[in-house]
């Protein structure tokens, strides 16, 4: 593994409220793990979380799914679930039959896609986090071997430079890629989140993909919603923007996508409990799985 400037930490004390988030979605891929139904296997996960990581989804777990009250909120697990083996089987497809060979998780935080997935020849796998994640990552995963070219990439991105750390890192804007932004836009003002997407196409070739989960508004604000938004405020951590129409935030970006719902065919996986409401329907909460590629400069 290739490391860029990642201090070293073990302990989950040193991480900031954000880059915690990393042991919740952790302990969410172990306790996926551990079912018999489960839609992936992460033998790193549990590690990964630690103590921390199962406390913090405790508290998630506590207000989320059926209620008796009847405001159920949306399942976190199953959300989570079908998020990660969707974007495993969209990374598979992209690098196995399509000949990608560069692949940016962006953010990667405790994701163990470079370890756990097979990788044809030749791929080079990214991980863009904060300093002090990718630190306590290298420490948690030392004796694993990962099964891809992986090169750490200590970034802010937000910051100013992250493409120049990139590109030292060993990226190369000119040749296809493909780019995960799994588990960040929702935490992102909007302008940042439009300015990232900016930046990205801006250091991606034409056809380079793209795949994403975001929120529409309506999550951020329906009264269903408040017991799981209230947890992430608690944590300094809340959720800030969501996008009714993801196709037209990205196409504003250069990138043609389609918006999934969990639930919709192709990101199902028999797991999903509830009725997809229909895009139309207004006032519904969403989430969104978006994939799709850079269209070239008119
Ligand atoms: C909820 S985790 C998701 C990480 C990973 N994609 C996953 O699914 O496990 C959020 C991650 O975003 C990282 N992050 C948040 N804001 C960031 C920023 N501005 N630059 C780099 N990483 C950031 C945090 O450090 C954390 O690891």
């Amino acid at each position: 593994m290739t490391t860029h400037q990642n201090p070293a930490t073990g302990d989950p004390a040193a991480l900031t409220a954000l880059e915690r988030t990393a042991l919740l979605t952790a302990a969410l891929r172990a306790a996926e793990t551990s079912r018999a139904d489960r839609l992936y296997t992460d033998p790193y996960a549990a590690g990964l979380a630690g103590s921390t990581g199962r406390a913090l989804l405790a508290e998630v777990a506590a207000v989320t799914g059926r209620r008796t009250d009847g405001q159920d909120v949306p399942s976190t697990p199953d959300f989570n679930a079908i998020r990660t083996r969707f974007l495993d089987d969209h990374l598979r497809h992209l690098t196995h039959e399509r000949g990608v060979r560069q692949v940016v998780l962006a953010p990667a935080g405790l994701d163990t896609r470079a370890w756990r997935l097979p990788w044809p020849d030749g791929t080079r796998l990214f991980e863009i986090d904060r300093p002090a994640l990718l630190g306590h990552k290298r420490e948690r995963l030392a004796e694993a071997t990962p099964r891809a070219d992986l090169r750490s990439v200590a970034a802010d991105l937000t910051g100013p430079d992250w493409e120049e750390t990139l590109r030292a890192s060993g990226y190369d804007p000119a040749r296809p890629s493909v780019w995960v932004l799994e588990g960040l836009l929702y935490y992102l003002p909007r302008d940042e989140v439009h300015r990232l997407l900016n930046r990205i196409a801006a250091c991606s070739t034409p056809g380079s993909g793209i795949a994403a989960d975001l929120v529409n508004s309506a999550a951020l604000t329906l009264p269903q919603m408040r017991p799981l938004l209230s947890v992430f405020e608690g944590w300094g951590t809340p959720w800030v923007s969501g996008f009714d129409e993801p196709e037209i935030l990205f196409d504003a970006c250069g990138y043609t996508v389609t918006a999934l719902q969990p639930g919709d065919e192709g990101a199902d996986f028999g797991r999903w409990p509830d009725p997809v409401p229909p895009r139309d329907v207004p006032g519904e909460r969403r989430v969104f799985f978006v994939h799709g590629s850079l269209r070239a400069p008119r």
